[in-house]
């Protein structure tokens, strides 16, 4: 069975001014895969991640995941269907100030009422994943850009969801911090087979998707699969961003 199933999906967003981010997006993700969305800033690629993680409602179209349509669903049903089989990462990690790195972690488990033995136990396997065990006790203004962004990688995977989505993870990492935020994702993926779709406007990042999806003024426009070697993939992904136009921004110097 596939993962997720993204049919004819379409937004228009409402307001004075209505507009039209997203027409007609058919995309299907399979068990295990790997999967990036790229594209120009303005493109629709959040309103698309926002639809599959049932944070915004499509104008028509459906989103299937394991077959089942979440926005047909209502209240509690939706909210323990999220907790289950959905995972989050955001741009800016979303931790909360008030928490240490090891409660944030666990935060999704609480809500499921899990037993403290069972939170620790699956708080050190994650955090022994991650390999941020020993700022467990830190608050979040004590730890660096990475090490946010993996605790929040931690707390979207300890609850093991069927699809982890992320939006930008790298976004406000340095470049070091990116390649091992991206390292860590590939090795969840491989390890553990979560299926994950990412938005991103880094190539760097994109390469160690299986397959990145592009998308242009809301429309799907192309996509590549990966072979054996990231690097030709790296290049790819540049030659297509740079066909597409749009922020496909100064390339050049990056390093794969
Ligand atoms: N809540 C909203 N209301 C109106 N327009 C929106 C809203 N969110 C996004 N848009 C518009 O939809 C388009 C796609 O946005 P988005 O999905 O965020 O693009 P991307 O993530 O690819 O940069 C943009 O033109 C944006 O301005
Ligand atoms: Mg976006």
């Amino acid at each position: 069975m596939d993962m997720l199933n993204v049919e004819k999906l379409s937004k228009v967003y409402g307001g004075k001014v209505t507009y039209r981010a997203l027409t007609d997006i058919d995309l299907v993700v399979r068990r295990g895969e790997f999967v990036g969305i790229m594209g120009p800033s303005g493109s629709g690629k959040t309103t698309l991640l926002n639809m599959v993680a049932t944070i915004d409602s499509p104008t028509s179209g459906e989103v299937l995941l394991k077959g089942e349509n979440p926005h047909r669903m209502k209240g509690s049903k939706l909210a323990l269907f999220r907790r289950r089989h959905l995972g989050f990462v955001f741009q800016d990690f979303n931790l909360l100030d008030t928490l240490t790195i090891g409660e944030n972690i666990v935060l999704p488990l609480t809500l499921d009422k899990k037993s403290l033995e069972e939170m620790e136990q699956k708080l050190m396997a994650v955090a022994k994943k991650l390999g941020i065990v020993e700022i467990l006790d830190k608050r979040t203004y004590e730890v660096s850009g990475g090490q946010a962004q993996r605790a929040a990688i931690a707390r979207a995977i300890i609850h093991s969801p069927s699809l982890l989505l992320a939006d930008e993870p790298t976004g406000n990492l340095d470049s070091k911090s990116s390649r091992s935020v991206m390292e860590t994702m590939e090795t969840i993926n491989s390890e553990d087979g979560t299926t994950m779709m990412m938005v991103t406007h880094d190539p760097l990042a994109a390469s160690y998707c299986h397959r990145v999806v592009f998308i242009k003024d809301g429309r799907l426009y192309n996509e590549i699969h990966r072979g054996e070697s990231r690097q030709d993939f790296f290049q790819q992904i540049v030659d297509v961003l740079s066909l597409m136009g749009g922020n496909a921004h100064d390339l050049s110097s990056v390093r794969v």
